[in-house]
């Protein structure tokens, strides 16, 4: 039975899982793999439950209970007594092939380590593990805490214990896990990723504007937000990495790269996370992003509302 979790990675991802298992009554161990202060981490969270209590959603109480869930640290030798660890750390194979064996080092004997990876080879990373009877991909969506998916995959070595146990967890934490194969993206981001790109490429192209993209998707097809908004949300850097990644993986062409989106990473516009992305966050409501110069139908360049 899973009592208490790991979370290694405290950005959005992060966060969001840290949140969303304290929420349910686990302990948590949150490791800020990066080192350095770990205050931030846990502001964001009280802030992110402060939000709950002025809905009305959670009690005082319950946001003091969920806070004392959570130990925050920089130490992975502090996850020896989890039952589950989840790294949810940046999508660099080499950087975190090392983190998962860094993890690993700490681990008991029964403890299941998961990966929160979006598009990264599942198999490649396990090759690279001691003990991959004991590895699952858990994928989470943002924002976590309102998402129900997760992603459960798993490799050829997985005990079938472990993706049982793995099930049980997502399923206690309020989650519908479904199974997909451990093929970069898995089903969501396989087509999640294509989309947003030709959402930037037609911005890109002028096909519209910013606001005409998201409007369309949203209005016609129901999305509760378009492609440029869901890609501030999810971060620039996060859309580029993956699009690279299964780029390379599955080379079909279907995730090229848009300039205009290696330009914004470039330049640390990363989205909301920045306040800056393709649109800009500082005002009131967001408009685009004064740098983007692009004459959509109909207009000059425009000042967008997301
Ligand atoms: N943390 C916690 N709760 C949040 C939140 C956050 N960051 N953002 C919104 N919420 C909650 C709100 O409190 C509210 O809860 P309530 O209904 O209980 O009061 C509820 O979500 C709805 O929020 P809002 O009314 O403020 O706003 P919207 O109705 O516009 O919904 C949204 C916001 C949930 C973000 C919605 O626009 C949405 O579902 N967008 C699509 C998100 C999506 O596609 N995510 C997947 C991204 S892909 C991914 O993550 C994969 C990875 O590999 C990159």
């Amino acid at each position: 039975m899973i009592e208490q979790v790991g979370v290694v990675g405290c950005g959005l991802m992060g966060s969001g899982i840290v949140e969303n298992v304290a929420s349910r009554g686990l302990q948590v161990v949150a490791v800020k793999a990066t080192g350095g202060d770990v205050s931030p981490a846990r502001e964001k969270l009280a802030r992110s439950l402060d939000r709950r209590v002025r809905k009305g959603k959670i009690s005082e109480a319950d946001r003091d209970a969920i806070l004392g869930r959570v130990r925050y640290t920089t130490e992975l030798s502090d996850l020896s007594d989890c039952d589950l660890v989840i790294e949810s750390a940046v999508e660099a194979p080499e950087a975190k092939i090392t983190l998962l064996q860094k993890i690993e080092q700490q681990l008991s004997p029964g403890a299941i380590l998961a990966s929160n990876t979006s598009s990264l080879p599942l198999e490649s990373l396990a090759s690279n593990l001691s003990r991959p009877a004991q590895f699952v991909a858990l994928h989470f969506f943002n924002p976590v805490p309102v998402m129900k998916l997760v992603e459960l995959s798993t490799v050829e070595a997985t005990a079938p214990g472990v993706r049982e146990s793995a099930k049980a967890f997502c399923e206690r934490i309020g989650k519908v896990p479904v199974q997909v194969a451990p093929s970069p993206g898995y089903v969501v981001n396989r087509l999640l990723v294509p989309y947003l790109l030709h959402g930037i490429e037609s911005l890109e192209a002028g096909i519209a504007s910013a606001q005409a993209i998201d409007q369309a998707m949203t209005l016609g097809c129901g999305h509760p937000m378009g492609p440029l908004a869901l890609s501030d949300l999810i971060g620039l850097d996060v859309v580029h990495a993956m699009a690279k990644t299964m780029d390379r993986e599955l080379g079909d062409g279907r995730y090229k790269v848009p300039a205009l989106l290696s330009r914004l990473v470039l330049a640390g516009q990363l989205g909301r996370k920045t306040q800056l992305g393709i649109y800009d966050y500082a005002g009131d409501s967001p408009v685009l992003n004064g740098e983007i110069k692009i004459t959509a139908p109909g207009g000059t360049p425009e000042a967008a509302e997301a």
